[in-house]
């Protein structure tokens, strides 16, 4: 029932207060709209400023990869340590349960396999289906120097406009072909291509010389890829060295999946991106949690 009888008439309005008005704590992302800043929210960690993701996306181009053969046996009991799940909507639907709170990221474009020219990708995934899924953001690659450059590139363009009518948000991944240098200049380029033409935040390889510069010239934030599996120490030293050097965390798949112990790993992963352990005290966790289990 309507509160009529007694309605209070000391009112709160604090007029000697100004209103407070935050601005957004991701790079470059405070001009962004309510749903995109509240979606990438659920994928930074806002007290870190970064995020700890994890890529289970490969078999859209090159079925069931090693660590990936079952999904539910081996990624779902370690997804309550990623900030987010990064996979296809084939996965999502059929292993992921909807009672997930875990905020997804996903995979949108594909069409190519391991067996032919892989920069041949297109968009795969209608926009009414990341709305449909409730997705956090949206990932596209990016082959800069590739032979359908101009179509991986249009690719993302596409996502970043319809994204931006509904709210969500696209990750551009950069992808590097397999005779191409890998270097701080090659990142460089390939990441602000990106961001200049609408990317919310990009998954850049890390690179020891001058990774700084790849991460200083992109306006928007930059998370790690992890690439090969590399040994666990060396992979947090990767990790350690990309976050402070300006990465805004990592999207790692093989070198926590394929680790001898995954949930020992990912929350060692976490340690060193979210609380800036050192890779030496993370690797101790890491043996520690994994003698445990
Ligand atoms: C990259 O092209 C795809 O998104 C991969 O499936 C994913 O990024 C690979 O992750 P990682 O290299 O850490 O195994």
């Amino acid at each position: 029932m309507a509160d009529t009888d007694e309605i209070k008439e000391a009112k709160m309005f604090h007029t000697d207060k100004p209103q407070k008005t935050e601005g957004f704590f991701l790079k470059g992302s405070n001009s962004l709209d309510w749903g995109i800043k509240n979606r990438l929210a659920r994928i930074f960690n806002p007290v870190s400023g970064r995020t700890v993701m994890l890529a289970i996306d490969h078999g859209y181009f090159q079925g069931p990869t090693t660590g990936l053969e079952r999904i539910d046996i081996s990624i779902l009991p370690l997804a309550p340590y990623a900030d987010t799940l990064m996979l296809t909507r084939g996965i999502l639907r059929s292993i992921v349960p909807p009672t997930t709170s875990k905020s997804i990221v996903l995979r949108v474009s594909g069409g190519a396999s391991i067996l032919k020219e892989l920069s041949n990708e297109d968009i795969a995934v209608d926009i009414e289906e990341s709305i449909r899924l409730n997705v956090c953001a949206m990932a596209v690659q990016v082959f800069i120097g590739g032979e359908y450059e101009r179509q991986s590139i249009i690719n993302m363009t596409r996502m970043v406009d319809i994204g931006n009518r509904y709210g969500i948000p696209t990750m551009a991944v950069t992808a590097v072909g397999k005779d191409m240098a890998r270097d701080a200049k090659y990142f460089r380029l390939a990441c602000r291509i990106c961001a200049e033409l609408g990317a919310h935040y990009i998954k850049s390889y890390y690179v020891e010389k001058d990774f700084d510069t790849v991460t200083a010239s992109c306006p928007v934030p930059i998370v790690m890829a992890g690439g090969k599996k590399i040994p666990e120490l060396d992979a947090l030293t990767m990790a350690y060295n990309a976050v402070q050097k300006g990465a805004a965390g990592v999207d790692m798949g093989r070198n926590i999946f394929q680790s001898e112990a995954p949930v020992a790993m990912i929350k060692a992963v976490r340690a060193v991106v979210h609380d800036n352990e050192t890779p030496a005290a993370a690797f101790d966790l890491y043996n520690t949690l994994k003698n445990q289990d």
